[in-house]
């Protein structure tokens, strides 16, 4: 199994995903202790991820992090789009500094539109709705890719660490594979870790919330960010604690400033050896690892390297359409737009394919299936926030006491709340967006 971000394909068995992957389950004990977690997060619609930790530390220690995620500007806004977008609101709350790329360049690579097009959907569709949901514009930096030189040069520079045939099989290029798509995921990779640049707020953890067809990016951006550290910590084959210099210059030089950092430390029992551009801690303990890791880190930025953190990610589950099948902009009757009426919304909700019996006898009799309804899926996703109001509808549904029609009506009102709200807002924020732009 491959993933390819370009597709339409959902990627439904998310166990296996994790399994194949080896993303890693995005159990409780990484949210109970943020504040206030979302529901997006409370509810297992974030499956999974890649290096959360290094956030809920963050979060824990008062330390700085950052958010980056990334808007592919094409065509309209859906309920779908709408989770990053509602993730990144809550994060903002929490105090993450928040980073947000229009994806002009990817766009044009990998699609038919031209800069200009998807300057048009970001300015007019893309950024007034993240601000009518509640993003503070204020307090957060939107940029273009086509426009942000330090993207662009990262991109190129840290491709040094990659591979034709890395690249291959990662994304099955092919000789028919134009060259702006195949630098595109470089583009990707200068966008999430860009914002480390001392420029743009120093090395610190930076989360990257995406859909789990961005995997393969979110790889290549880990990968890199490694590829490029001038040290290594690790635990040798014979079990001991090494620092090694991963670079072919300055050796002594970076075997120095490690060693001054290792007293500074108070590691007593060094034994260097340049030969190996290694020094080995034999007073050191595997908790110590990432505390030297760190520091080490630190210092890169003042050696000629990047000290780069690898960047952390999770991954949502996608919304089922309306119709049963993918929520996708090319088939209009399986998503909710943000930019719909109430009367096209609620009128989609209300064919809309959902968990029920096909009679009403046999519903009352057997129940519904919640967990297969995609009327429950807007509840879970997008409309209801009080988790025990949920549960009551999960679990009178699953006892035949509810009916579907009911579910829709009361679905109805909530979206055409919810739009109605969107709509005022949207239209405030469209009148002062240029002022925002990075
Ligand atoms: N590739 C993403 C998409 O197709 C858009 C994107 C560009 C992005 N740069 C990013 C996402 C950086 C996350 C982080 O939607
Ligand atoms: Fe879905 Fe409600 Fe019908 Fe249950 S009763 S299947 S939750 S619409």
């Amino acid at each position: 199994m491959k993933i390819d971000p370009w597709s339409s394909t959902i990627y439904q068995d998310y166990s296996r995903l994790r399994d194949e992957f080896g993303i890693e389950e995005f159990s409780k004990n990484l949210w109970k202790d943020l504040p206030k977690p979302h529901k997006l997060l409370r509810r297992g619609v974030i499956f999974g991820h890649r290096g959360f930790k290094l956030i809920t530390d963050s979060v824990k220690k008062k330390k700085p992090w950052a958010i980056l995620t990334g808007l592919m500007p094409s065509g309209k806004m859906h309920l779908g789009h709408k989770m990053v977008i509602d993730e990144v609101i809550y994060y903002q709350t929490i105090g993450a500094d928040i980073n947000i790329a229009v994806a002009d360049i990817e766009a044009f690579a990998t699609r038919s539109y031209t800069l200009e097009e998807t300057k048009e959907f970001a300015l007019n569709e893309y950024i007034p709705n993240y601000i009518a949901l509640g993003l503070n514009p204020k307090k957060c930096r939107i940029y273009f890719q086509s426009k942000l030189q330090e993207v662009k040069d990262l991109g190129y520079i840290l491709g040094k660490k990659i591979n034709w045939s890395q690249m291959q099989a990662t994304y099955g290029f092919n000789g028919q594979t134009n060259m702006a798509h195949i630098f595109s995921p470089l583009v990707q990779t200068g966008d999430i870790l860009h914002v480390q640049l001392e420029k743009f707020g120093g090395n610190r953890p930076t989360l990257v919330p995406v859909g789990v067809d961005q995997d393969p990016h979110i790889r290549l951006s880990r990968d890199i960010a490694q590829a490029h550290r001038l040290y290594n910590v690790t635990v040798t084959k014979d079990n001991k604690i090494g620092v090694f210099v991963k670079v072919d210059k300055d050796i002594s030089k970076l075997l120095d400033n490690a060693e001054k950092i290792l007293n500074d430390l108070n590691f007593k029992k060094l034994k260097r050896i340049t030969e190996y551009k290694a020094i080995y801690i034999q007073d050191a303990i595997d908790e110590d690892i990432k505390k030297i890791d760190e520091k080490l880190a630190k210092i890169e930025t003042k050696l000629g390297g990047y000290g780069f953190f690898q960047p952390s990610a999770t991954f949502h589950r996608f919304m089922t359409g309306l119709t049963g099948e993918k929520m996708s902009s090319s088939k209009p009757e399986s998503a909710i737009f943000l930019t719909d009426s109430s009367k096209e919304a609620i009128k989609k909700i209300m064919q809309s394919k959902t968990g029920g019996a096909v009679t009403l006898e046999e519903q009352k009799k057997h129940g519904g299936k919640p967990d297969i309804c995609v009327v429950y899926e807007l509840f879970l996703y997008h409309l209801i926030e009080d988790d025990k109001e949920l549960k009551e509808i999960f679990s009178s549904c699953k006892d035949g006491k509810k009916t579907c029609g009911q579910c829709k009506k009361y679905a109805s009102e909530l979206i055409d709340k919810l739009l109605k709200d969107i709509k005022i807002k949207r239209e405030e924020a469209k009148d002062k967006i240029k002022q925002y732009l990075d």
